[in-house]
């Protein structure tokens, strides 16, 4: 049985599924699953101990309470671990390419696994936007989205989303650290960013926020 009130978007890096998750659950007033947040709390954990050892980072990762909120859709998710924001830990680019490092081992993901399927919640229904949502997590969503966009587009708002938040970046690096990330998340044996069977891809790179958001609010509603 598919379940209606669940919306699953996956896709790469950059190509507009956290603007269009955050626009959705608001719109709709489902809550929010930002699962690359876990995977780059994950990779934080891992800088902080230094250790890559799952089992140490699952027992830090249990040590605290998670949460993240959504206020405005033209900002980040807010990420706590405990009572500590760290939002804008999370952002920097070693976090992001630890996380995607991790993100290959079964372990992580196991661990992973549990957190993000507590956040559906019947009663109220979900986004949850990654690269296994559909695939893996959620395989008995009604609504599910995969999206593309092209390289140069990518690296365009990867770079004015970092510059937001302060961030340094220069373009060459970002490029680089892009395609390198996209080798390890569509390369990898285990949830791949790959679409599922019943996806649907919307190739973004043409598309403002607003008419990728219609676009899809179209699709749900009829
Ligand atoms: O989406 P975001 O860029 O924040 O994700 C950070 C990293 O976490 C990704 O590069 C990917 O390796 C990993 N990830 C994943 N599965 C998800 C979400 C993120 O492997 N569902």
């Amino acid at each position: 049985m598919k379940v209606n009130n669940l919306i699953t978007i996956d896709g790469v890096s950059g190509v507009g599924k956290g603007t269009l998750a955050k626009s959705l659950a608001l719109e709709l007033s489902y809550n929010i699953l930002d699962s690359g947040n876990l995977y780059r709390l994950v990779g934080l954990i891992s800088k902080r101990i230094s250790s890559e050892n799952s089992n140490k980072i699952q027992k830090e990762l249990e040590s605290k309470t998670v949460t993240m909120k959504l206020h405005d859709p033209e900002k980040l998710v807010e990420v706590f671990y405990g009572t500590e924001n760290v939002t804008e830990e999370l952002r920097t680019e070693e976090v992001a390419m630890l996380a995607s490092f991790l993100a290959k081992h079964i372990s992580i993901r196991e661990i992973l696994k549990k957190y993000q399927r507590d956040y559906f919640d019947s009663e109220v229904g979900l986004v949850a936007d990654g690269r296994d949502m559909g695939t893996m997590i959620f395989p008995q969503a009604k609504w599910k989205f995969f999206l593309t966009a092209s390289l140069e587009e990518r690296a365009k708002r990867r770079f004015e989303q970092l510059k937001e938040i302060g961030l340094e970046v220069n373009m060459p690096t970002l490029v680089d650290n892009i395609r390198k990330r996209d080798k390890l998340d569509t390369k990898r044996d285990i949830s791949p960013a790959v679409p599922a069977e019943d996806a649907l891809t919307i190739d973004t790179s043409d598309l403002s926020a607003g008419e990728l958001k219609n676009r899809v609010l179209k699709i749900i509603r009829t």
